[in-house]
């Protein structure tokens, strides 16, 4: 059976943690579907993959070009498309816009927007009442690096207060989950104590209703990881073998 929002809000209700990672073509997709993974981000942190050094330069046509190769490798997860830099911040059209261009273009059943300041809840709360599911993204967002940094969020009691606020009124705007991305696990746990709809974390503890990893990181292709990413397989060094013998192996006519 496909992975709906209603799903995500009910294994939250039992308890039972959300599993979700990035995707960026359909080799990548189908692996991670097939293996049970529930929601499957097409993230704007594919950058890294392109080759770009921050989520900024990406554009809605990139995306949805790679999300619609996602889109083939999915079957059961719900699949999730941010949209990146200034496609969405600009007015509540231009979101819908975007917001529309990726679900009608790609078949994916939901958007990803970062912010949680009362202008982007408008936004979003707008998007929910014309049909769109949305996934909120607070603490770091990773579009405000040149303001933010890359660090951890939430650090003073304003800020931590702000950011609970901020997810409090995501959900009154109609969100189906929320992603929590570097903040402590002391206020990752508040936040989803204090929801309803499922908290899904990044660098955010082990209190929250599921996590996310870019794929990337967790393969061991990325060139560097955040803190809280963990590699679980070394690609680079496995691709970068099986190289070195077939190159050895064509050079001394051992193959074909
Ligand atoms: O782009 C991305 O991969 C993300 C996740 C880290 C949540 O937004
Ligand atoms: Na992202």
């Amino acid at each position: 059976m496909p992975v709906t929002t209603q799903q995500l809000i009910q294994w939250k209700q039992q308890k039972r943690s959300i599993v979700a990672l990035t995707a960026w073509d359909y080799a990548i997709a189908q692996i991670l579907d097939a293996a049970g993974v529930d929601l499957i981000l097409v993230g704007d942190s594919m950058a890294v993959v392109l080759g770009y050094e921050t989520t900024l330069p990406i554009t809605l046509d990139e995306m949805l070009y790679h999300a619609k190769a996602v889109r083939r490798g999915v079957k059961r997860a719900l699949m999730v498309v941010d949209l990146p830099f200034l496609t969405y911040q600009e007015s509540i059209q231009q979101a819908m816009h975007s917001a529309g261009r990726v679900l009608k273009e790609t078949g994916a059943q939901a958007v990803k927007l970062e912010g949680g300041y009362p202008a982007m809840i408008e936004t979003i709360a707008r998007l929910v009442q014309a049909g769109i599911p949305v996934m909120g993204h607070v603490g770091l967002t990773p579009q405000s690096i040149h303001q933010i940094g890359l660090r951890q969020q939430g650090k003073t009691q304003e800020d931590s207060e702000r950011i609970l606020s901020e997810a409090i009124a995501l959900e009154q705007a109609g969100v189906f989950a929320i992603v929590l991305e570097h903040i402590s696990a002391d206020l990752a746990m508040q936040i989803t104590q204090k929801l309803n709809i499922p908290t899904i974390g990044i660098g955010a503890g082990v209190h929250c209703d599921g996590q996310v990893l870019v794929t990337s990181d967790v393969l061991g292709l990325s060139e560097k990881q955040p803190p809280f990413a963990k590699v679980y397989t070394n690609l680079r060094e496995t691709i970068n073998k099986a190289v070195q013998e077939y190159s050895v192996e064509v050079r001394e006519k051992k193959f074909p």
